[in-house]
Parts: structure tokens; C-alpha cells; sequence
């Protein structure tokens, strides 16, 4: 390999090729832009593929009554209040557009016998408005959107690793990244970049992410580039993961198949959500129903393989085969196990990046001048407990705002910012993690996610939380004597060593987070502060200082519009009920 990198000119370059970044993809292409989209898997296997249970829009084809301001308070409400209300509010209103579009491009959803867009129920919506393709939703729009990226020509540079976002005095110029198979390097310049490469939840030990997809490199190259990320700690645990095999623990088992009628019962067959949630049951929200689970695991009315047992079995087969193909094949191939004579045993896993990079609602551009972020990446939305659904109308909603103004700042500029000097260094940078060592990535990896799952996992507490940062700086410290060794296999230890200083910031930022939010809100449960804490209705800002070390500010929370109030049902917040450790 030629050490001299190659140079990639564009207007808008896109790192992720996920639902968000191919959206943003599209949106600067209309709006005249010459793109590029760069990834690290393939482009048909980015992490939306995995998404399952559906997409949400107030539609109201299926509940008439729906509506945005309706879907504006379910948001806001079952986020804890933490949302930004601009962010929601313009999500909720372009939904709708966004569903039409997904529609133009190919995805096929499924339809009422009427021929209208079908909206099935997920957890905590006050109506049905989750449009869906089986349990293949994720698939069929990145799909239907990947088509259109062809169609129009945009490149897509797959299986490249972006090492650093390149900024020279504030100013975004590109990117540099190097092919995980050859180790070319490629000097990406570009006007203005569209993050999407996704969140962190693969930094937990049971996560629905794969291996090597959502590391947390995102928010590190968004921070190393000068931008805040904000929330850091607030993850959600999706109720039911897989629990068996072990290779596959932590792999989603759908909302849909509770949203479709499943049943959740502990070993002693009790279906205790009715002691949690007596009116929503299993349709209560995420963070509600994923602490029951870990709850009654923990207090020992787990099944064989520490789960708690999910139950579809009471419908028929050939529904369970229409709603939920991908549940009954992957229970199938995994266990084989016939889901609809047999219940599954599941348990939380983490699933989402509630926090992450801070963007302007509107323009969805970042603090860093001309770095524009869109989709798991960023922050905003989702408050302290993401609604299902929401998040791949997110990709594809913020998708279009970044990808647009992203373009439209590439035409506003009347000279191209450029440095030698900050590309240079960042190849330098590339250059030093190359070395014999006595260390091994994935070993780390693993002592990283377990140690996040047991110190600042499901329930947490400051003795865990300091626990985790002492563990989190001794990996680090072993990290430094990374064996790195490209070779004709490839260069995959070179993104492993970089996944894993990514995945460390990020786990880092996440625990800095969880020690300040002395409360108990959403997704986020502390046993030595199980109140929530209505002063803590703020944003926790997580920054580089000048010498490299992550510290954490507070952000107060815009107010909600007052059009808005009222659609707002203040009683949510209470959070009587909870068990905690
Ligand atoms: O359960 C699910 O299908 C997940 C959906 C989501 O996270 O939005």
C-alpha cells in the first residue's frame, strides 16, 4: 500500500450509509450538490437493515383521530421532557412527507384491505400510526432508499473506515478514511459533511447492534471535531433481546410481536406487567417494560436462561408468518424454536443512542461550521425514553434537513477551506496506531462491554458509575499497546483499534453523564436517586477541553410552545411504581 492517500473532491461528502445518511444523500443530490457516501459495511447492510417493527407518521388511515400535535406530545411526554419541542415538532410534521417519499422510492408497507398504509399499535402511542413491512421495516426502506441512490448515480464507497473529520480553524473541509480491505487512503474534501454513522449501543454486552456496527465512532468524531454531544447516558434498553444462543444474546426480538398481542410472563406464569403498567400491560413504554423485565429477572422470576417468557403463541400461525416473519424464522434458525406454539425467553439489551451530537434543529448542522449530523448520531428527539418508531422516521425526516442544508451551505461559499496541515496530521495520527504490541482489540472490546453492562447498565449507581471510569482508563491505558498489524488479510485490526478509542470516548462520555443526572428519568435508573428530579429537566453537554478531556455541562431544556401545552398530559411524569435495586 502506497502511503500517498488519494484525493476525493465533492461538494456534500456522507459518512453512514445507513437510512439517514442515504436520505441526506438524496436530498443534496436534488438540491443540485455533487455527493459521496462512505461507509464501513456494505451498503445494503448498514445497521437500519436490522430495524424491525415499523415507522411512525399521524397518519390516522387506520385511528382518524391521529394527529402530529397528538404524536408531538406521545414524544415529548414519554421522553420525560428532555426532547428538544423544536426538534419534535418538526419531525412529527414531516413524517408524514417522509412516509410519501419512502413510498415513491419503493418501500412497500403493508396496506389495509382498502389499499391504504396500515398503522399497527407500538408501545406508549396514544393510536396506531407505526406504518410497517412485516418485522422487515428497516430492510424494505433502506432498500427502497439504496435504490434511489443508484438510480441516481450517487457513489457509494463502501467498507471505509472514516479515521477523522477534517476542520481547520472551526471549519469542516472532509474527511479522511481508508479502505478496510486494501488500507488505501482516501483525502475526502468537501464543503460541508453529513455525519450519520449511528450510536453506541454496541459498547453493552447484550446489544441489538452486530458486532463492529454502532462503536460509539460517531460521537468520537464529532467531538474530536469540536462539536458537543449532549445526553449521553441515556440509552435505551429494548425489553426483549434474544437469550439463547449466547453468540446471539441481545439480538432484538420486536416490539411488534407485543404491538401484534404478545404476552409477557414470568417463570411463575404471572403476567406481571399488569403489577407495572395495569392499563398499558405490555404496550406501556420502553423504559417502563424493559425495567419490569430486568426486574423480575433480578429478583428471580427468570426462566432458564435468565429471561422472562414472550408470548405470541395464542395467535395463528399463518398471522404470526404475515406480521412477524423475521421473529418465527430467526426463533427457527436460532433455537428452533416454532414461536407460534412456544413462548421466547427475552431480557433488555441496549438498542438506541437517546444522546448524541447537538444540531440545530432546523439545519441539523453541528456546532463545527460546515459538519452537519443526521440520525442515531445526534441528540434531540428522544428525550429519556425513545417511543418505537420514531427513530427510523428520524433517519429519514432530519435525513432530508441535513442532506439540504448541507447543500445549501456548499453553495453559499464563495472559496473552499483547505489544510494540509490538519490532513497531514490526521495522517500521522493514522500512522502512530500502526505498531506491534501486546494487546489485542476484541479482548478489550469485551472488558469494555461488560464492564458497561454491569457498572452502567439497566439500573445504576454512583459506586458502579466510578467503577466503570476506573476500568474505562485502565483499558485505555492498556489500548496503548495495541497490536496493530495490516496485513494481506485486510486491514480490520487497523478499525478495530480505531473502533475500540472511539467506543472508550464514548463510554466514557456516557458515564460522565450517568454520574451527573442524579435521578432517576426514563431510560435512565438510578438505585441511589430513584426520584426524578424536575431541576434536572436539562440537557447534560459533554465537550473536549483543549487538552483532550471530556467534561460535562448542563443545557436547560427549551419550553414547550404553548399551542403545545395542552396536548400535554403532565401526570406521565410521575414515576411511583418503578423498582429499583
Ligand atoms: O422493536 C422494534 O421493532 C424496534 C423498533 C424501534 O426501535 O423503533
Amino acid at each position: 500500500m502506497s502511503k500517498q492517500p488519494r484525493t476525493h473532491v465533492s461538494n456534500v461528502l456522507v459518512i453512514g450509509s445507513g437510512g439517514a445518511g442515504m436520505r441526506a444523500a438524496i436530498a443534496a443530490h436534488d438540491a443540485g450538490s455533487d455527493v459521496v457516501i462512505v461507509g464501513k459495511r456494505l451498503p445494503r447492510d448498514a445497521h437500519t437493515v436490522l430495524a424491525a417493527g415499523g415507522i411512525n407518521a399521524a397518519l390516522g388511515t387506520v385511528d382518524p383521530e391521529d394527529t402530529w400535535e397528538q404524536h408531538f406530545a406521545d414524544t415529548v411526554q414519554e421522553g420525560y421532557f428532555l426532547s428538544d419541542p423544536k426538534t419534535v415538532e418538526l419531525m412529527v410534521k414531516n413524517a408524514p412527507r417522509a412516509i410519501d417519499e419512502l413510498v415513491e422510492y419503493g418501500a412497500e408497507f403493508a396496506r389495509t384491505g382498502d389499499g391504504k398504509l396500515d398503522q399497527r399499535y407500538f408501545g406508549a402511542h396514544k393510536y396506531r400510526r407505526t406504518c410497517y413491512a412485516g418485522d422487515y421495516t428497516g430492510r424494505a426502506m433502506l432498500y427502497a432508499l439504496a435504490d434511489r441512490v443508484d438510480e441516481l448515480n450517487i457513489p457509494i464507497h463502501e467498507m471505509r473506515y472514516v479515521t477523522q473529520i477534517l476542520v481547520d480553524d472551526g471549519v469542516c473541509f472532509g474527511a479522511l478514511a481508508f479502505d478496510i480491505n486494501t488500507g488505501e487512503r482516501t483525502v475526502y474534501l468537501a464543503d460541508a459533511v453529513v455525519l450519520a454513522a449511528g450510536g453506541h449501543t454496541r459498547l453493552w454486552r447484550r446489544s441489538s447492534s452486530r458486532r463492529d456496527e454502532n462503536t460509539g465512532d460517531g460521537m468520537y468524531l464529532a467531538l474530536k471535531a469540536g462539536a458537543e454531544l449532549a445526553d449521553m447516558e441515556l440509552v435505551q434498553f429494548h425489553p426483549t433481546g434474544m437469550v439463547a444462543p449466547e453468540s446471539l444474546a441481545g439480538t432484538l426480538v420486536t416490539e411488534a410481536v407485543r404491538g401484534e398481542g404478545g404476552r409477557l410472563f414470568n417463570a411463575d406464569g404471572e403476567r406481571y406487567m399488569e403489577r407495572y403498567d395495569s392499563e398499558r400491560l405490555e404496550l406501556s413504554t420502553r423504559d417502563r417494560v424493559a425495567l419490569a423485565n430486568y426486574t423480575e429477572i433480578q429478583e428471580g422470576r427468570g426462566g432458564p436462561n435468565g429471561g422472562v417468557f414472550l408470548d405470541i403463541s395464542h395467535q395463528d400461525k399463518d398471522f404470526i408468518l404475515e406480521k412477524l416473519p423475521r421473529m418465527y424464522r430467526q426463533f427457527m434458525e436460532a433455537q428452533m424454536l416454532d414461536i407460534s406454539e412456544s413462548p421466547m425467553e427475552v431480557a433488555p439489551t441496549a438498542h438506541y443512542s437517546m444522546g448524541g451530537v447537538v444540531v440545530d434543529p432546523e439545519t441539523h448542522e453541528t456546532s463545527v461550521t460546515g459538519l452537519y449530523a443526521a440520525g442515531e448520531v445526534t441528540s434531540g428527539l428522544h428525550g429519556a425514553n425513545r417511543l418505537g418508531g420514531n427513530s427510523l422516521a428520524e433517519t429519514v425526516v432530519f435525513g432530508r434537513f441535513a442532506g439540504e442544508h448541507a447543500a445549501e451551505y456548499s453553495w453559499s461559499l464563495s472559496a473552499q477551506h483547505r489544510s494540509q496541515e490538519a490532513i497531514q496530521a490526521a495522517l500521522d495520527d493514522l500512522d502512530s496506531l500502526i505498531k506491534p504490541g501486546n494487546e489485542m482489540a476484541r479482548p478489550l472490546q469485551r472488558a469494555l462491554r461488560n464492564n458497561m453492562w454491569e457498572n452502567c447498565g439497566v439500573v445504576r449507581h454512583e459506586d458502579k458509575l466510578y467503577v466503570a471510569l476506573d476500568i474505562i482508563t485502565a483499558i485505555r491505558e492498556a489500548s496503548e499497546n495495541l497490536d496493530v498489524r495490516p496485513s494481506s488479510e485486510g486491514y480490520q485490526d487497523l478499525a478495530l483499534a480505531l473502533d475500540l478509542r472511539s467506543s472508550l470516548m464514548s463510554a466514557e462520555a456516557s458515564v460522565l453523564g450517568a454520574i451527573e443526572r442524579r435521578e432517576s428519568r426514563g431510560a435512565h435508573n438510578r438505585s441511589d436517586y430513584p426520584e426524578t428530579n424536575p431541576a434536572l429537566r436539562v440537557n447534560f453537554i459533554t465537550q473536549l477541553n483543549d487538552d483532550g478531556k471530556l467534561f460535562v455541562t448542563r443545557r436547560t431544556v427549551e419550553p414547550i410552545p404553548t399551542q403545545l401545552q395542552r396536548w400535554i398530559n403532565d401526570e406521565q411524569l410521575e414515576v411511583e411504581g418503578r423498582l429499583l435495586e
